[in-house]
């Protein structure tokens, strides 16, 4: 048996591990959530890690995720997405357990003359709060513990919890015109693609430590991205296209932002799905939620 900790059950990532744990038989669950372990408190970390027996990785999807309120928050989002990835990462190197740790296409500045997909050697420059301390979780990271996997990725969607696809479909509902940027570009990723390779790195028990990009194949702007998903949901909702900079928000966000994943591509031996493919998957998922037999 594997044995694996979870933080932060109730993000959409947990919650989509958690749905195909099933899969997984070799591999003993832990989920905690926020509550049970709170990573910015270092005595719940050692606490947690010292109650679990041979704890072989843990899985953190705990993360300070709200981009623009963290630009007023700082301390509070430099907390959660630094101090308890280090909180982590010492726990991880002192019970001998591989960290693995998710970040964010927001680690870099998009502003590159010609767009080109971001490697995992591509310079980095975040433009918020939010990107310049999830980059700063990368390094704690890394300078703390060699045994890490580090998944950057990018504009997630699930069937569960907050996001642009569920906020779309809300918003359907309330109002018969939105307004979508239509000048940022990057690759949308289902949770679930994401939860299945980093089950695969696990019991495959990949050594190559280290950072490792993935997103859905394909990149699309958020305007194109809202278009497919009423497409798919079958919504008639007038969508207009606006500019970044007519729809001010408190933290930028880069203009380009499409991650290059062919060194996962080549680690795993397969290609991401197109991302229009698996949002019609998340999509039917959320209506079977929605509408259970
Ligand atoms: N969503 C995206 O588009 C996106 C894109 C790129 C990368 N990422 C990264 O992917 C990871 C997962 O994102 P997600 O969208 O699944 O997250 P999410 O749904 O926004 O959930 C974040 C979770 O973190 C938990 N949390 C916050 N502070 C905590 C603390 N001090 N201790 C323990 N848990 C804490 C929250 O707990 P409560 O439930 O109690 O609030 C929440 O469950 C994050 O690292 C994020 O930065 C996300």
């Amino acid at each position: 048996m594997i044995t694996v900790l979870v933080t932060a059950k109730d993000s959409q990532l947990a919650r989509c591990i958690e749905s195909i744990s099933k899969n997984h038989p070799k591999v003993n669950f832990i989920f905690k959530s926020s509550s049970d372990l709170d990573i910015t408190k270092k005595t719940h970390v050692q606490s947690v890690f010292n109650s679990i027996k041979d704890l072989d990785y843990c899985i953190n999807c705990a993360a300070y995720t709200a981009v623009d309120k963290a630009e007023e928050d700082t301390i509070n989002a430099y907390s959660v997405n630094v101090l308890g990835s280090k909180n982590l990462a010492e726990a991880c190197y002192e019970y001998e357990v591989t960290l693995v740790h998710i970040s964010t296409d927001f680690v870099f500045n998009g502003t590159v003359p010609v767009p080109q997909p971001y490697s995992e050697d591509s310079n980095t420059g975040p433009l918020s709060v939010y990107g310049e301390t999830k980059l700063k979780g990368e390094k704690v990271i890394a300078e703390t513990i060699k045994k890490h996997f580090i998944f950057r990725t990018s504009w997630m969607f699930s069937e569960f919890g907050n996001n642009f696809l569920k906020t779309m479909l809300k918003l359907a509902t309330e109002r018969n015109e939105i307004n979508v940027v239509s000048d940022q570009i990057g690759s949308p990723t289902y949770a679930r693609d994401l939860a299945k390779v980093i089950l695969c790195f696990i019991e495959k028990e990949y050594k190559n430590y280290g950072i490792f990009h993935y997103c859905n194949r394909g990149s699309t702007t958020w305007y194109n991205f809202a278009k497919e998903i009423f497409s798919l949901s079958q919504k008639g909702v007038k969508l207009n296209k606006v500019k970044t900079k007519d729809y001010p928000t408190l933290a930028a966000r880069p203009k380009y932002s499409v991650l290059d994943t062919s060194k996962i591509e080549q680690t795993l031996g397969v290609t991401p799905l197109k991302w229009e493919d698996s949002l019609a998957i998340a999509i039917s998922r959320l209506n079977k939620m929605c509408n259970p037999k």
